[in-house]
């Protein structure tokens, strides 16, 4: 398959996609590394380490490993600090490599570790859930998460590249892999009229991880991230739209406390919701919010909100990066393939809140 290739002020840098892609991560490792830190948790490591090691070994360079606890509880300061020590215990310089091996929590830790350390080393993305392959390895956002606020310590800071291989999604529970699915059918929503109506077509394949059909959504995927995030790499304007569904998922997740709900299903319940807003601001016909809502049902994730309260959400809502001077800004759909970041009346909110609080499908 022919590389995505991410072009952005920070970085170009391609994303290879394919069953197998773990046994040939020394393809993206560059000439001049003197080092190379493999970074996992204990449940990736125990199903993915020794391959990645292996086809790292090609390289020739010196390798070290650093294990990680598993959760987004340990996306913090404590389990960065475990990456420093590492690093400087083994003597690690300028020109060393970190690998990040795992899902999103680990990609971001890594990614931000390595904007950190010594002002700035490479590092490779090796994601191993698909909602890390679609979404959290592509782009550059990296971060940990603080106390009083999840992700809001971190960099812009760019991959040298992306290696995306299939295989590993068989060990993933479903659920994760409905959490996945929610961010690849989000690209059809916000940019692809035809690639929503494809995932439609395909969702048992999908589901099934049939090869060819989960490798062509990962590749759209991609292609639609590193286009928004060519145009916009630091979410000055364009890059808001790729939070389609996030201003209530966020609301969910927060909520409910992290943890209850994957981050993937919050934001696949929270598209079905801003559809709904949608129809009451900006047009979209009732004809696609049901497809919308069947979609998103279909891939395996909840369509029906957690009752917070309505004002308890709105509350929540509120604390959403998009909101200015108190108006809470949604990622809305014209229309399926089309979308606009735009504010919304509170008393429409409360509607939505209320209507889409019952179950109808
Ligand atoms: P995760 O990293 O916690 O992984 C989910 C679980 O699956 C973990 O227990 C993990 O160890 C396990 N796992 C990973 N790969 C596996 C495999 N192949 N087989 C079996 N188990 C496997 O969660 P996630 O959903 O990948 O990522 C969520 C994180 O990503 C959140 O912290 C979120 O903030 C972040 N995120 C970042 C961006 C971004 O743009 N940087 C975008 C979306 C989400
Ligand atoms: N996951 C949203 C972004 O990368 O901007």
């Amino acid at each position: 398959m022919t590389p995505v290739q991410v072009n952005t002020p920070g970085g170009r840098y391609p994303i290879h996609i394919g069953a197998g892609r773990l046994q040939k991560l020394q393809e993206s490792v560059p000439d001049n590394v003197t080092a190379i830190a493999i970074i996992t948790n204990p449940t990736v490591g125990s199903l993915y380490l020794r391959d990645a090691r292996e086809s790292l070994e090609r390289t020739g360079k010196h390798i070290i490993e650093i294990t990680l606890p598993d959760g987004e509880a340990h996306k913090n300061w404590e389990t960065l600090q475990h990456i420093f020590d590492a690093l400087l215990e083994n003597r690690f310089d300028r020109k060393c490599l970190l690998v990040a091996l795992g899902g999103g929590v680990i990609g971001d830790m890594v990614g931000f570790a390595a904007a950190c350390y010594m002002r700035g080393v490479r590092f490779l993305q090796v994601p191993t859930t698909l909602l890390a392959q679609v979404d959290s390895s592509v782009g550059g956002k990296t971060g940990i998460t603080h106390p009083l606020g999840k992700n809001m310590i971190g960099a812009f800071y760019q991959p040298v590249a992306v290696e995306i291989d299939t295989n590993v999604l068989h060990t993933l529970p479903e659920r994760e892999i409905a959490a996945g699915l929610a961010e690849v059918i989000k690209y059809g929503l916000i940019a692809d009229a035809a690639f929503f109506c494809w995932c439609e077509n395909q969702v048992n394949a999908l589901k099934a991880l049939d090869e060819e059909k989960i490798s062509y959504a990962i590749q759209r995927s991609c292609e639609c991230k590193a286009h928004v995030v060519g145009e916009d790499e630091r979410e000055s304007g364009l890059r808001a739209i790729l939070n389609f569904g996030h201003t209530f998922g966020h609301a969910i997740e927060a909520g409910l406390g992290y943890g209850d709900w994957l981050h993937g299903e919050a934001v696949g319940c929270g598209m079905t919701q801003a559809a709904e807003l949608s129809a009451h601001t900006v047009g979209l016909d009732t004809a696609s919010v049901k497809r919308i809502r069947n979609l998103v049902h279909a891939i395996g994730c909840p369509i029906t909100p957690p009752n917070l309260g309505t004002e308890r959400w709105i509350e929540l809502m509120q604390v959403d990066k998009k909101t200015e001077g108190g108006q809470i800004r949604f990622v809305l759909l014209p229309e399926i393939g089309k979308a606009v970041v735009q504010a919304a009346p509170l008393n429409v909110v409360r509607d939505v809140l209320h209507k889409t609080a019952v179950p109808a499908l």
